[in-house]
């Protein structure tokens, strides 16, 4: 087992990596304040995986009770976090109860924030299912739902006191997930680790078939590089901000087509790709990296052109972003492979660069 430590002052946590952890009481136990425990998870997660955890909490004598969301990121929403509060109401679930989110970045999200609101804050453990959620969603305590003006606009930081990654759990997961997960991954080796990223290059075929050794590498670096730039930026006042890299692009793709029919990996893979293609017209990347670039996302099995969409439209959504302050727009743009950036861009350069990427 990998276990990588968040180590936040007062709130530090573990995550621990391997196969067979829906099994581990023993890992569970020590962050469980209390004897309740309600299970959120989905129908198609919870077919496959509720039992089993299930199992394994009451035989460590453990109450517990279990909320299903629909599945979907359509229902990311308020009122769907509402239905979280009524279970845990209903079932007397007092403040020193735990919420267990079993489930995909949707799943997480949304337990995290009922978490973060119930009762004013009560204990949050992680147990993600999809690759995305393993080596993204599920550390670094942000939770939320959508708006339909905006994505992840209505929210709150609430750190988990644990996240157990499962990885056995992925062989079930289908191969445009799987995909849409190795776009994070692609993130971490872009902003902050070209050797990581030369590795992927290596790689990408063994961790596209889901081949279990070089997907528990991959996670095991990207949760390392998601702790050490949590713990240095918990509240994204700086360089928290460079995971965002291709998200201001994709969130527009996201709204645009509406939430669901893109999968959020893979409207960042087109916006990590449009962000390279920005940093080479300011000269900080070579053509051929940008190809390189292109090339790597396609054998990951991810898109690599934006949906047919006006660059008004793709800019009027840009501009619903939370890293936009006094109306400027900032996005992450690469100075090199391996560093990002946030750079305030102007109306018309982006303009610009979104007429040639869009129409290209
Ligand atoms: P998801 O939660 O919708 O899961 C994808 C699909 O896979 C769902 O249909 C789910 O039921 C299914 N699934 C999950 N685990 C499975 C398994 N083991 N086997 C079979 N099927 C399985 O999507 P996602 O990509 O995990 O998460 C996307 C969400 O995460 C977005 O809402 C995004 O905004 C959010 N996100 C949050 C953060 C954060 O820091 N909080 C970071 C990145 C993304
Ligand atoms: N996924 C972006 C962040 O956690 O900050």
């Amino acid at each position: 087992m990998i276990t990588v430590e968040v180590a936040l002052p007062g709130r530090a946590y573990p995550i621990h990596i391997a196969a067979g952890l829906l099994a581990r009481a023993d890992l569970l136990l020590p962050h469980i304040p209390g004897r309740q425990v309600l299970v959120v998870s989905n129908p198609t997660v919870a077919a496959l995986y509720m039992a089993p955890l299930r199992a394994t909490l009451q035989a460590a004598g453990l109450r517990v009770a279990e909320h299903l969301l629909p599945d979907g990121e359509v229902y990311k929403d308020l009122e769907h976090v509402a239905g979280i509060f009524d279970t845990l109401l209903a079932e007397n679930m007092d403040r020193r109860c735990t919420v267990l989110a079993l489930g995909g970045g949707v799943v997480g999200d949304m337990a995290g924030f009922a978490a973060a609101c119930y009762q004013r804050g009560v204990n949050f453990i992680q147990v993600p299912t999809t690759l995305l959620a393993q080596v993204d969603s599920s550390v670094g305590g942000k939770t939320g739902v959508n708006h339909a003006r905006g994505k992840n606009m209505i929210g709150a930081f609430k750190q988990p006191s644990l996240v157990l990654i499962d990885t056995a759990v992925l062989a079930t997961l289908p191969r445009r997930e799987l995909a849409a997960g190795l776009a994070e991954v692609i993130k971490y080796g872009l902003i902050r680790d070209a050797d990581f990223l030369h590795w992927l290059g290596a790689h990408a075929d063994a961790l596209l078939q889901g081949e279990p050794q070089a997907l528990a590498q991959a996670i095991a670096v990207s949760c390392r590089h998601k702790a050490a730039v949590v713990i240095a930026d918990e509240f994204e006042q700086g360089e928290r901000a460079l995971l965002n890299l291709g998200h201001t692009f994709g969130h527009a793709i996201e709204t645009h087509t509406g939430y669901g029919s893109w999968l959020h990996g893979e409207a960042v893979a087109v916006g990590m790709l449009m962000a390279a293609r920005m940093s080479q017209g300011r000269g900080d990347l070579s053509a051929d990296e940008v190809a390189g670039l292109e090339d790597l996302l396609r054998r990951c099995g991810l898109p690599t052109q934006a949906p047919a969409m006006q660059a008004a439209d793709f800019q009027s959504w840009m501009a619903h972003d939370k890293k936009v302050l006094d109306g400027r727009q900032r996005l992450v743009l690469l100075r090199a492979l391996g560093h990002a950036e946030v750079v305030e861009v102007d109306a018309d350069e982006l303009h610009r660069a979104l007429l040639e990427m869009l129409h290209a």
